[in-house]
């Protein structure tokens, strides 16, 4: 009996000694398993005199009762031990910013289009838009611009190759392309902007290859020039967040528009820090005019009956003009210093209740 005992002492402090499942395991199986030193022990019985049996047997039933208790108890300790020591390695501090701060800000013109947007919406209009690659007929022929017209060499048009028909697609050398795509959709009354982007081969401090401009278009029975003055004063006033805009209709010409007027606005440069507004320098910001007869009958209207104005807006430009943002080249070069200075927080959305900028 004593060497039971030593063998139960023996196997508890093993036991005890294990310092992970694996471990115990190897003990366990060492006790209890098919060569196990208390199965050994159980083999004997067979051996045995039945007064001998009589006692050994209930003594070594309950010696494996309480090793194979002291196993489960152990493995319990161990898996709470475990988790325990996994919580304290896996702690969250909850004193950290939820978020890391947002890198990116919105660009300039993405912020100016918005603005664009939250004004002209305000007055009614929807907005309209067109592929970048369009037919010669949607950026030049509708357009009152013919082959050989002369207008064509002012525009710096980047061509794809040609078909196997001879035609070439072009990269839109404007947005006014979208004025035939909306006619030949919707019926009068037509109150539309496209913004987008624009190509032309040219580059400098104040050309880049691709920039944006915006159209409108509104046709209907009656829209005369008074309310193109007035549309536009309006956007201006709104977009440079000025109660009073001085503003200059300059005779030009568009094939697509007639009569056509440029249009500038009165700034100042003061220490030289453009100002917007008043003053006796004057900006150009668009070109504009009432649709040409020509182009009514190319999208599908009667210009006996329908009538309207038209202008494109570079959105660069007005960016600059606003926000004080000296080379158009910058706009496109993804300069995050230059992002983070010129950029707009992401979470604000232009509105005109709570301010544009
Ligand atoms: N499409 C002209 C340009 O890109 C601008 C314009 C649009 C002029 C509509 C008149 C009417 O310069």
């Amino acid at each position: 009996m004593a060497d039971l005992d030593n063998l139960e002492k023996e196997l508890l402090a093993a036991i005890e000694a294990a310092g992970d499942e694996r471990a115990l395991d190897e003990v366990r199986v060492a006790a209890l398993g098919k060569k196990g030193s208390v199965s050994e022990k159980m083999k004997t019985l067979g051996g045995m005199s039945p007064e001998e049996r009589k006692v050994a047997g209930p003594a070594l039933n309950s010696l494996k009762a309480r090793v194979t208790e002291a196993v489960e108890a152990r493995r319990k300790t161990l898996a709470e031990t475990a988790l325990e020591e996994r919580l304290k390695s896996e702690t969250i501090d909850v004193t950290l910013p939820v978020r890391p701060q947002a890198a990116g800000t919105i660009h300039p013109v993405t912020q100016v289009m918005e603005e664009v947007i939250a004004i002209f919406a305000d007055m009614g209009f929807s907005v309209a838009e067109g592929p970048h690659i369009e037919t010669d007929w949607y950026n030049f022929g509708a357009l009152n611009i013919p082959p050989e017209h002369p207008a064509r060499q002012d525009h710096d048009t980047f061509y794809l190759k040609e078909k196997a028909d001879g035609s070439r697609m072009v990269l839109r050398t404007h947005t006014s392309p979208v004025q035939i795509r909306t006619m030949e959709n919707v019926e009068p009354p037509i109150r539309i902007i496209a913004p987008g982007r624009t190509f032309r081969a040219d580059s400098d401090m104040t050309h880049t290859p691709m920039f944006h401009q915006v159209e409108a278009l509104v046709i209907d029975e009656t829209t005369h020039m008074g309310h193109l003055k007035g549309t536009l004063e309006a956007f201006c006033k709104a977009f440079f967040e000025v109660d009073d805009i001085k503003m200059r209709f300059r005779p030009s010409h568009f094939p697509f528009t007639e009569p056509s007027m440029e249009v500038d606005i009165g700034c100042t440069w003061e220490g030289g820090e453009l100002k917007i507004g008043q003053g006796d320098s004057w900006m150009e910001i668009l070109g504009s005019g009432m649709v040409h007869p020509n182009v009514l009958r190319a999208g599908g209207y009667d210009p006996d009956r329908y009538q309207g104005y038209a202008f494109g807006m570079g959105i660069d430009r007005i960016a600059m003009l606003k926000y004080g943002i000296p080379d158009l080249r910058a706009f496109f070069e993804a300069d995050l210093r230059w992002l983070r200075h010129y950029g707009f927080p992401a979470v604000a959305k232009p509105t005109l209740a709570e301010g544009l900028s």
